[in-house]
């Protein structure tokens, strides 16, 4: 049996991020060209990145609901869903595209030009929703001033909070993405006090030091979003927000996307941010961040990207009603791949 290998998911915050959304055209055509471009994808970065592997290029493909059913893999990621819109004290809109391209790498033109490639190959057959590039600014901080990705998990605890285990056999080594674009009122924020900005954030600017959990307030960024399971363990996610802006527009963003190995721990957050916990007691990074897109994808496993480029079903035999006369050894195991084409 083919072992399960991961997209690259779980990697570590770079210096430059692109991140691309598109959604596909109409014609079957396209989906024909969009199955090619699955299989040819690892090739793709694998043909920019090794020209400097210090560069640390990488790219993962996540693939929203409507494509995912055009793709009819007779197999549907239980998380997967149009993102859905939040109208709380602050509104979070829901944007969807097809598919999101997340590049990443030490050095922007690695960023560049593998996004260049990407385009040469689906731009005749998609419509692009929003093209990001981000950049590392100082220390990792947000454009807020802030340190950010500093309670990110590591190691196992990473890989768990990411990567889909057994709970979805047929989608083990997938994930799900969450990406939201915010631009930020500068002019707004840097007027409050940096007091009453690390009471927002629930930790100290320059140093980044969290304050102890009596000190926090009840509507800081770290108490809104940290979150627990019934029996009280953390539901952790892996988050990669990257700044972004153009300071002759005026325009000042953080680009988020949050990974995890279910979506339902992003979106409770983001309830917790938007609508409040308890409602009203809103996250105040909202009153300087205006949400402008927010969309939800899948991330298939190297494995199920190679079926989708390959063109073959994901239906596990095991989930059918077997015939008597036909009940084979084969047609037992499970999570095998079928070919559709
Ligand atoms: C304008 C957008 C956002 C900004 C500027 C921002 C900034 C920050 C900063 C500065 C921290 C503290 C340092 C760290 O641990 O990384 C943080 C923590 C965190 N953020 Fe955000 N964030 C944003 C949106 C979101 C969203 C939309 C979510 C989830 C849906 C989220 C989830 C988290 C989590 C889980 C933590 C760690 C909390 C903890 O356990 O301490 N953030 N963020």
């Amino acid at each position: 049996m083919t072992p399960i290998a991961s997209q690259p998911a779980e990697g570590s915050l770079t210096s430059n991020a692109i991140f691309l959304t598109l959604t596909l055209n109409r014609e079957d055509a396209a989906l024909d060209r969009f199955r090619d471009f699955c299989a040819d994808l690892p090739s793709l970065v694998r043909a920019v990145g090794f020209r400097s592997p210090a560069a640390g290029l990488s790219c993962v493909i996540g693939i929203g609901s409507a494509l995912w059913d055009r793709l009819s893999m007779g197999a549907r990621p239980r998380g997967l869903h149009p993102f859905r819109e939040i109208a709380g004290a602050h509104h979070a809109p829901s944007t969807p595209a097809d598919m999101l391209l997340h590049i990443r790498a030490e050095r922007p033109d690695f960023c560049f030009e593998l996004a260049s490639q990407i385009m040469l190959r689906l731009g005749p057959i998609s419509t692009v929703e929003d093209e990001t590039q981000g950049f590392k600014f100082f220390d990792n901080r947000d454009l807020l001033g802030f340190v950010d990705g500093t309670e990110n998990p590591n190691g196992a605890d990473r890989t768990a909070a990411v990567i889909i285990g057994p709970e979805e056999p047929v989608f083990a080594g997938g994930s799900y993405v969450i990406t939201q674009k915010y631009l930020h009122d500068l002019a707004k924020w840097t007027a409050m006090t940096v007091e009453a900005q690390e009471r927002v954030i629930g930790r100290h600017k320059l140093s980044d030091i969290e304050f102890p959990d009596a000190e926090k307030a009840s509507y800081a960024h770290n108490v809104l979003t940290n979150i627990s399971d019934a029996e009280g363990n953390q539901l952790q996610i892996l988050r990669d927000n990257m700044p972004f802006g153009s300071p002759a527009r005026g325009e000042f963003g953080t680009y988020f996307i949050g990974y995890a190995r279910e979506p339902g721990r992003i979106e409770t957050m983001l309830n917790n941010m938007f609508i409040g916990l308890p409602p009203g007691n809103y996250d105040r990074i909202l009153d300087v961040s205006t949400a402008v897109t927010g969309a939800l994808f899948f991330v298939p496993s190297e494995n199920v990207l190679d079926a989708i480029g390959a063109g073959r079903t994901l239906e596990r035999p095991e989930a059918k009603e077997p015939e008597p006369a036909n009940r084979t050894q084969d047609s037992l195991g499970a999570g095998s791949l079928q070919t559709q084409k």
